[in-house]
């Protein structure tokens, strides 16, 4: 069943209370009301939200509209009630690479459930859901200040800024990892404002499980709440197409979660495009093996259309809903790759496969920081995804590593090839430990070809050559994640000597002596016995 709902007497039913679950339109607007407290309104001529009016209150900024990037410009927007939801179809027309935008209501929800299918890449290469609320009532963004903008000035690119009191905010410091950022929120006194990513919403985005992008930015008027499908920040895949979400946008009471299990379940009848229902779908299960207790064990299926994840429980996993197709299978130790593999997914069938982590188990002599493709143990790893290098809160860097006495923290999480110091190790050998052994140093992220240097006392071991480029500002923006490259040299006996040695770390690369310099994210490093 299908049928308009359209009404001459808009104005008057629809402007604000709470009238009843329904769709009522004007010349210029779609207004619905979802019996649910939440009351918005589309613009018929492009499709941007014009108001968002929750418990009376209105929550939509005043100057830019909410809207798939910076709006959709001019497109066909339809509004009906299709099943007893009311579904919105914007499709974008123009110069615009195509884009169809859904706006779903259900009633009594304070909720608009979404999705967007495009079928090539919207300029200029970043798709996101951008809402634009009133700072005034929702102050608070995700991770509470770090991208708040207000009162500072921006000193790195157009997007990093630094305030008075020499704390740093850049909207990229609110991001959190895709696998665990199901639901964030920007809040008020009498409101919190939160976008969901239930079930396998991200299954057409890019850069895998650990890809962090933009939540939120604070500014003195909008208070911008994001959902980044994809982008160029630190894109590690090219972009997936087809339908993005469904994912939704929902208001809820101020310091109030709503759950991240969304049931999104009831898009499979409203005809929306590329959509494909639980049994279109199938699934793959078994055992992942060898990840030692205290890590993360994830599994990860990719391919040019799909991405999925997963984290396993007791050494079981089970997959989410996957489309059919064949698919690559990577295992994670918490975020260092450990394993791969392939699958063929059917509809309808459940495939078994056990993987199994192949990371030898090589005796060292030491040892410095995890390798689990993430810095956070090292020095300033605590605080590298929420402010800049330069922030007043960081500790100075560079660093000096005693093997025996000195933490991990002790050893900086990245270098620099201009600035930010260098890195020693000082470690002592028995005559039984003059001998050959490999240096093995593991990073997460390169910028502008930065890779390391070593030296052990006057042994100087060989460039490894500049890692593959991400274009992309990196560290600087809280970013640590991109290829994980692992670089080892045979270091030879005469290197070495009995008693005190030195590991100085360095920086190849170039760059200007800024932050912006050549540099590389730290793992962890160690000398093999
Ligand atoms: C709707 O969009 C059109 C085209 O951009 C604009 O002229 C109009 O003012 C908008 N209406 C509202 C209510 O924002
Ligand atoms: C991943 O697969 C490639 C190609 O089959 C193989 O060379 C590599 O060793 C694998 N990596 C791991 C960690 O299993
Ligand atoms: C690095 O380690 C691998 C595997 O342990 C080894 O095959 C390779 O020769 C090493 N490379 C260097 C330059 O020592």
């Amino acid at each position: 069943m299908r049928f308009f709902v359209t009404s001459a007497i808009a104005l008057a039913l629809g402007q604000g209370a709470n009238a009843a679950f329904g769709l009522t339109s004007t010349s210029s607007r779609y207004i619905v009301d979802t019996d649910g407290g939440l009351v918005f309104e589309v613009n018929r001529s492009n499709g941007d939200i014009t108001s968002l009016k929750y418990n009376g209150v209105e929550y939509q900024g005043t100057g830019k509209a909410s809207a798939i990037n910076s709006g959709l410009g001019t497109s066909t927007v339809t509004g009906e009630t299709v099943n007893g939801y009311i579904k919105i179809t914007v499709k974008a027309s123009g110069s615009k690479v195509p884009v169809t935008q859904y706006y779903v209501a259900k009633p009594k929800e304070a909720t608009i459930y979404m999705a967007t299918y495009i079928t090539g890449e919207v300029d200029p290469g970043e798709l996101r859901w951008l809402a634009r609320l009133k700072t005034s009532e929702l102050p608070t963004g995700v991770h509470g200040d770090v991208g708040s903008t207000r009162g500072c000035e921006a000193f790195e690119g157009k997007d990093t800024f630094k305030c008075s009191n020499g704390q740093t905010r850049c909207k990229m410091y609110t991001s959190d990892r895709f696998i665990d950022d199901k639901v964030h929120c920007v809040s008020g006194s009498k409101a919190a404002v939160c976008m969901v990513m239930p079930g396998t919403a991200y299954e057409t985005s890019a850069s895998g499980p650990f890809m962090r992008d933009i939540n939120s930015q604070t500014g003195d008027s909008d208070q911008e709440l994001y959902w980044y499908m994809n982008s160029g920040h630190v894109r590690t895949e090219p972009w997936r197409l087809g339908l993005m979400g469904p994912y939704a946008m929902t208001f809820t009471s101020p310091n109030t979660k709503p759950s991240e299990n969304l049931d999104t379940s009831f898009f499979g009848s409203l005809s929306i495009q590329n959509y494909v229902a639980a049994n279109g779908r199938g699934s793959v299960s078994g055992t992942a093996s060898g990840v030692p207790s205290g890590y993360e064990t994830v599994v990860h299926w990719y391919n040019k259309n799909n991405q999925y994840w997963t984290k396993a429980t007791n050494g079981a996993y089970t997959s989410p809903p996957m489309r059919p197709g064949t698919y690559n299978i990577k295992l994670y130790k918490d975020e260092f790759l450990v394993a791969n593999d392939t699958i063929t997914v059917t509809a309808g069938q459940t495939a078994q496969k056990d993987i199994a982590s192949k990371e030898p188990n090589t005796p060292v002599i030491w040892r410095i920081g995890d390798f689990d493709g993430q810095p956070f143990e090292l020095k300033n790893g605590d605080k590298i995804e929420r402010m800049h290098p330069s922030d007043v809160r960081m500790a100075s860097w560079g660093g000096s590593y005693t093997v025996g006495t000195s933490k991990a923290s002790d050893f900086p999480m990245a270098l620099w090839s201009k600035q930010g110091g260098t890195a020693t190790v000082t470690f002592t050998l028995t005559q039984d430990q003059v001998k050959g052994h490999v240096l093995r140093i593991g990073t997460t992220l390169s910028f502008k070809g930065g890779r390391p240097s070593v030296k052990i006392n006057s042994w100087t071991g060989s460039d490894p050559g500049a890692p593959v480029l991400i274009d992309s500002r990196g560290i600087t923006r809280g970013a640590y994640r991109g290829w994980g490259d692992v670089y080892n040299w045979s270091v030879p006996s005469s290197a070495f000597k009995v008693g005190s040695n030195t590991l100085t770390v360095g920086v190849y690369g170039s760059g200007d002596a800024t932050w912006l310099s050549a540099n590389y994210i730290v793992d962890a490093l160690e000398l093999q016995d």
